[in-house]
């Protein structure tokens, strides 16, 4: 899904595209402290290239992450310092053996669940990571019912000798959103290659998140706007729920 030439690309184009990983990471930070202020710890899960990681570990003592693509997790432990681990998992069932004040899922990547159940058992694995009070912050994908089927976008980058345009198109087919991206990737010594990418991401409703939160035990509440739209839910870990996540 996200080899290595994605990789290499995915965050170029992204802060190229306006996206500000260290506003997002203070804005969690800060949202996940209103609820513990003593938060000093954090996961951050599907972290990609370590984008938003990078800037959680300037604000948080300890900070470690979790992601299922190797070529984008060597770009992550490249970047992180020897101290921040970066394991190679799978969001729908992971257990890394402690927990964390924070556990958090940026830009969309847990519409990579399939299904309500897998939904279910994601936000249940973020709770079984929490210390009792904690935080989970998840940046969603777009709800069923705010999804604009047919959605297209387009943008050209040009940065260290390299010009990368991207242009998409996103159609609702069911209960998912088919995205297709097609990048042109040019510079001086390969010339102009294709690189396409296929995303089948799902489109959970708005109540289909706060169920998950519910029954993982977390309170739950959803900020709109932030996200370039797509929102926040931000829950804690309501007292006495991590007794129903132990092993
Ligand atoms: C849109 S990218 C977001 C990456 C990063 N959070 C960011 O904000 O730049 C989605 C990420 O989710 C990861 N991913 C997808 N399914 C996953 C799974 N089941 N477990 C862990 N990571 C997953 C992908 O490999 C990819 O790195």
């Amino acid at each position: 899904m996200y080899g290595t030439e994605q990789a290499d690309i995915f965050e170029l184009m992204h802060k190229s595209r306006g996206k500000d990983y260290r506003a997002e990471a203070e804005e969690v930070a800060r949202r996940a402290r209103l609820r513990k202020p003593d938060a000093d710890s954090l996961l951050d899960v599907a972290c990609g290239t370590g984008a938003h990681l990078r800037h959680f570990a300037e604000l948080f003592g300890h900070v470690e992450g979790l992601e299922l693509s190797e070529p984008m997790l060597a770009m992550a432990r490249k970047r992180l310092p020897a101290r921040s681990a970066v394991h190679s998992g799978d969001m729908r069932a992971f257990r890394l053996g402690r927990t964390f004040d924070v556990v958090t899922c940026m830009f969309g990547s847990i519409g990579y669940a399939a299904t309500t159940a897998e939904l279910d058992a994601i936000l249940r694995c973020f709770a079984a990571h929490l210390v009792p009070g904690g935080v989970v912050a998840v940046d969603p994908w777009w709800f069923a019912e705010t999804f604009q089927d047919g959605y297209v976008a387009g943008h050209v980058a040009r940065t260290d000798g390299r010009t990368v345009a991207r242009v998409s198109h996103s159609t609702r087919e069911g209960d998912t959103c088919a995205m297709r991206v097609h990048y042109l990737v040019a510079d001086a010594r390969t010339g102009v290659r294709h690189v396409l990418e296929e995303h089948t991401i799902s489109l959970f409703t708005r109540e289909q998140y706060e169920t998950a939160f519910a029954a993982a035990g977390l309170s739950v509440e959803y900020v709109a706007g932030l996200n370039a739209g797509r929102g926040l839910f931000v829950g804690t870990l309501l007292d006495g729920a991590q007794d129903q996540h132990r092993p």
